[in-house]
């Protein structure tokens, strides 16, 4: 079958350097000699044809600017989703409905911060949610579309768990081989998911890092609460996740708390002044040493971007962001990006 092979651990510090440094910085150079060992490939981000001040760019936001078109293509786009999903084995449907008749109301009032002010943008329709990410059908759906990013990824896998073990494991396995190699600190002991959602992306963290203290962060309360739901269901941790109702630009939490920050598929949703706060935000709360690993979007063909773009507005924005140069210029070094599968890369830089 071929699958994306996801890269092998291996405790040799000359072959890991070899494998990850295969990669390249943005403007930088490949770095090693011998591309064989490699499976990762180079991660670079190339705006897409189709983004920016381009026509078929053009076209679409005119299209999503008349009322009742952006209505259809909004209910498009929902029914591609649901049904995709459901195509591949995941129970969109039932499993929303499981979460929206359950217990999980209780939770809200123990992870809202009233006092919280949302960034602007946060505050418009999104996802084809009239009220964005701030509502329960968005948090009780978030998981079953979670889950459909691996299969998009990795088409061939025989399920949609082995999908995402491929997608989350090549994420996690670039993220501590970055570390190990460019981190002067040897364990990572406190771990920050900013953007958690719901929280798969945290469990996958607290999974590969048991003795680590993680904590899920987001802005919506409702997928917080989803988050904190799922994970009392499930048998209790040594460390257990603390989830943190916040906005990741501006956490309140304490400057040099953390070794590892991740921002799983978050920049995506977000304009660019968002990112660059994101990041500098980031680089505060990282100890000397820490790193901070952006997972996100490679590319995406012109009909899924335009099929994407009416239910996410900051699309454009992403693409013409660019990632490596935003964490150098927060002052982030090592800064290198890799393909972690077909459809996704992994950005990771260290603070000095
Ligand atoms: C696609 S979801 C992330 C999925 C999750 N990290 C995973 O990998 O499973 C994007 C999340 O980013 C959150 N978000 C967007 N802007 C944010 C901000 N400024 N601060 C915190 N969370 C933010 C949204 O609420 C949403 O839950």
């Amino acid at each position: 079958m071929a699958l994306y092979t996801p890269i092998h651990h291996s405790s040799s510090k000359l072959s890991l350097q070899s494998k990850l440094f295969s990669t390249k910085t943005r403007h930088g150079p490949t770095r090693t000699q011998t591309p064989h060992v490699s499976t990762f490939e180079e991660g670079q981000l190339e705006q897409p044809k189709w983004a920016g001040e381009t026509p078929l760019s053009r076209f679409v936001a005119a299209l999503i600017s008349i009322k009742p078109l952006y209505k259809i293509l909004k209910f498009g786009a929902r029914q591609v989703l649901i049904s995709t999903a459901e195509k591949n084995k995941i129970p969109w449907r039932e499993m929303t409905k499981k979460i929206l008749e359950s217990e999980v109301y209780k939770e809200f009032e123990t992870i809202q911060d009233t006092c919280l002010v949302y960034p602007d943008y946060y505050l418009n329709p999104f996802h084809a949610y009239d009220d964005g990410n701030l509502s329960w059908l968005a948090a009780a759906e978030a998981e079953a579309a979670t889950m459909s990013i691996g299969k998009r990824a990795i088409p061939n896998a025989s399920s949609v768990d082995e999908a995402n073990q491929v997608v989350r494991g090549n994420w996690l396995q670039a993220i501590e081989q970055h570390y190990q190699l460019c981190s002067v600190n040897s364990t990572i002991n406190d771990i920050l998911d900013i953007g958690c959602s719901v929280g798969v992306s945290t469990r996958f963290l607290a999974d590969r890092f048991p003795s680590a203290k993680v904590t899920g962060l987001d802005l919506s309360p409702y997928f917080l609460a989803v988050a904190q739901f799922k994970e009392k269901e499930m048998v209790p941790r040594k460390n257990p996740i603390s989830w943190v109702h916040a906005n990741g630009e501006a956490t309140d939490l304490p400057s040099n708390s953390f070794d590892l920050v991740s921002l799983a598929y978050v920049i995506h949703e977000c304009p660019t002044r968002a990112i660059v706060g994101l990041v500098k935000e980031a680089f505060r709360l990282l100890r000397p040493g820490g790193m901070l690993a952006i997972t996100d979007n490679s590319e995406l063909s012109p009909v899924l971007f335009t099929l994407m773009k009416s239910t996410e507005p900051f699309l454009d924005e992403y693409y013409l962001t660019d990632v490596e140069e935003t964490m150098t210029e927060a002052s982030f070094v090592n800064v290198y990006s890799t393909l972690t599968d077909p459809r996704h890369r992994t950005v990771m830089g260290t603070v000095p």
